[in-house]
């Protein structure tokens, strides 16, 4: 039997590693070989200006920040088993259809990625809400999150807010899929607000640089370790040749010769919608065969392929490639908890909607 210091001591030391690592960026500053800022999308945060809840300028990473209005008892007396009824649902989705558990991850970062985490991604106002963008068009899970809403609201009416049950709904489909499980506080509120533009303009698709996605995390008070770790949730599901494509001519020099050939058969004759894995190697493992591939130049992604060659995130890279997968879903775990708290509506804010696809009269 190993000790509880045996135990231990792997992410004692990925916390050294990656303390190095974080060291070493710091020393080396933002001067990674990438193309300039705002080259490549993020149009409307390039100078800082205030985002959507009118956070202006540089924020305190949001790690270092006191999450004010969450509780891990929030719904201890009003909803005492809402955990249980999400899990539940979560877990019986899965086991009809087990790619939904990455279908449920990126829903939940896609409504993080505009606005914070307060469901404005549920809301379905055709041609105009978030779920509407282009960015939007191959989520899934909708359908599960507004059945364990109604599920809710029959058991504890106007209680639980549609983000909360977004949030408790992506960490039990990445635990089912081998994430070690973190304890979440709720209390989030749910947004009034879902514009198709916004979500085309800040949700990452694939076309940015390193420093267009740095800038987009650290605006939203996640770090440059958080890109690299939920980056990783590439290591599961898959994307469409409409994704992929785009800019495969230009990325002889990045990409694995053979592999590169593999992807222009592929996506070169197939329809935009044809999907392909993420991680061709152990698709449906959620392990850190991601950040192997990306040692081999074999992203899918240009995105992700990006994140080895430069100097701010390439040592993250090499640190998940090279440790056991335990050390990467460790990480995984802390930065999903902090995606969950960086940006939430609390309080009197936003509202808890009766349901998750439509704002209340
Ligand atoms: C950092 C910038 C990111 C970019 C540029 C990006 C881009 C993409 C693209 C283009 C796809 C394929 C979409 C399609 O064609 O259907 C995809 C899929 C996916 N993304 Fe990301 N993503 C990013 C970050 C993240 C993060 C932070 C997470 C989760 C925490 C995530 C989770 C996923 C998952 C799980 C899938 C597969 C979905 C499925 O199989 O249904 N991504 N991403």
């Amino acid at each position: 039997m190993r000790t509880p210091a045996a135990a231990v001591s792997p992410f004692l030391a990925l916390s050294a590693l990656l303390l190095l690592v974080a060291t070493s960026v710091a020393a080396k500053g933002y001067g990674g070989g990438d193309a300039p800022a705002g080259a490549n999308g993020y149009g409307g945060r390039d100078d800082a200006s205030p985002g959507p809840k009118g956070n202006g300028g540089y924020q305190v990473p949001a790690y270092q920040k006191a999450v004010d209005g969450l509780d891990a008892g929030y719904y201890r007396k009003s909803c005492p088993d809402m955990e249980g009824i999400v899990q539940k649902a979560v877990r019986k989705a899965l086991r009809d259809d087990y790619t939904l558990a990455a279908s449920l991850i990126r829903l939940f970062f896609h409504d993080f990625a505009v606005r914070g985490t307060d469901a404005s991604v549920l809301i379905d106002v055709p041609h105009q809400s978030e779920r509407y963008a282009y960015a939007s068009r191959t989520l899934r899970g909708f359908d599960l999150i507004e059945e364990i809403k109604k599920e809710l609201e029959a058991k504890c009416h106007a209680t639980v807010s549609c983000a909360d049950i977004l949030t408790a709904a992506a960490r039990d489909a990445a635990t089912a899929v081998g994430v070690p499980y973190w304890s979440l506080k709720y209390g989030r509120k749910d947004g009034k607000d879902s514009i198709a533009d916004e979500a085309d303009r800040l949700v990452p698709m694939g076309g940015q640089s390193v420093t267009d996605l740095i800038r987009f995390f650290e605006s939203n008070g996640l770090n440059i370790k958080d890109l690299v770790v939920l980056s990783g949730a590439h290591t599961i599901g898959r994307a469409t040749c409409g994704a992929v494509r785009p800019g495969l001519c230009k990325r002889a020099g990045t990409l694995e010769r053979q592999y590169g050939d593999f992807l222009r058969r592929k996506c070169g004759a197939g329809g935009d919608g044809e999907y392909m894995e993420l991680d061709g190697e152990t698709p449906t493992a959620f392990d850190n065969q991601y950040y192997k591939n990306l040692m081999r130049r074999r992203a899918v992604l240009d995105t992700d392929q990006k994140m080895l060659p430069d100097s701010r995130t390439g040592g993250y890279v090499r640190a998940f490639a090279s440790q056991p997968s335990q050390m990467f879903v460790h990480e995984f775990a802390q930065s999903m908890r902090r995606l969950g708290e960086a940006q939430v509506l609390t309080g009197n804010e936003g509202e808890v909607r009766r349901k998750c696809s439509a704002v209340n009269y």
